[in-house]
């Protein structure tokens, strides 16, 4: 038996950072944004879907101007492990020549997505480009990728909740929590 309540946290075995603590550390970064940003012209790109929740959040402590956009990329299917495949699903609305461009991701695993996004947005030549991360898994890292902004260094494990999904699911959790062995372990 969980000791979790509800349908939507079936197989979850643990909650890893609760819902206090994330509105805290996005309101710490928030306020680091807006004095890094100060006088700037802003552009947040969210990587879908996993940022959406984040970024949501994140802006609503910026207290400088800023716009969003988005981009959605694949790497992962219903595994839980990247292919190293990423390819542009959804690009940009907009032109990001000149801007300062800060890209919002849900976590950062391998880099390879990210590393792909880098360069690709690199190209465009923004003024600046940097990326902030709610989490990142240091040890899983096989590219290095420069992440100015992080939210939460995390262990080796697979999360999910707060946007971060397995198979398209628990993103509607409120904590992010440890998705349990035998659950991942049916679907890859
Ligand atoms: P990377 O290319 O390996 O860095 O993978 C980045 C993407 O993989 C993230 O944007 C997530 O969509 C997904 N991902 C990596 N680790 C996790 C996890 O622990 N839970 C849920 N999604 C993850
Ligand atoms: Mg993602």
């Amino acid at each position: 038996m969980s000791a979790f309540q509800t349908e939507v946290e079936q197989g979850v075995s643990e909650v890893l950072i609760e819902e206090d603590a994330l509105h805290d550390r996005i309101a710490e970064l928030g306020a680091e944004l807006s004095v890094d940003y100060a006088g700037q012209d802003l552009l947040l790109v969210g990587v879908l879907k996993g940022a959406v929740f984040f970024m949501a959040d994140l802006m609503r402590h910026i207290t400088v101007p800023c716009e969003v956009d988005f981009m959605a990329i694949s790497s992962y299917g219903a595994s839980t492990d990247s292919s190293g495949v990423v390819r542009i699903l959804k690009d940009l609305d907009e032109t990001i020549e000149g801007r300062n461009v800060l890209v919002v991701e849900d976590i950062i695993d391998s880099g390879l997505t990210l590393s792909y996004l880098m360069r690709t947005l690199g190209a465009r030549n923004p003024a600046s480009l940097e990326v902030c991360a709610l989490l990142t898994k240091p040890e899983r890292r096989e590219i290095e990728v420069p992440v100015r902004y992080i939210g939460f260094e995390i262990p080796n494990r697979f999360v999910v909740g707060y946007g971060l999904d397995f198979a398209e699911r628990y993103r509607n959790l409120r904590y992010v929590g440890v998705l349990a062995d035998e659950t991942a372990g049916l679907h890859t």
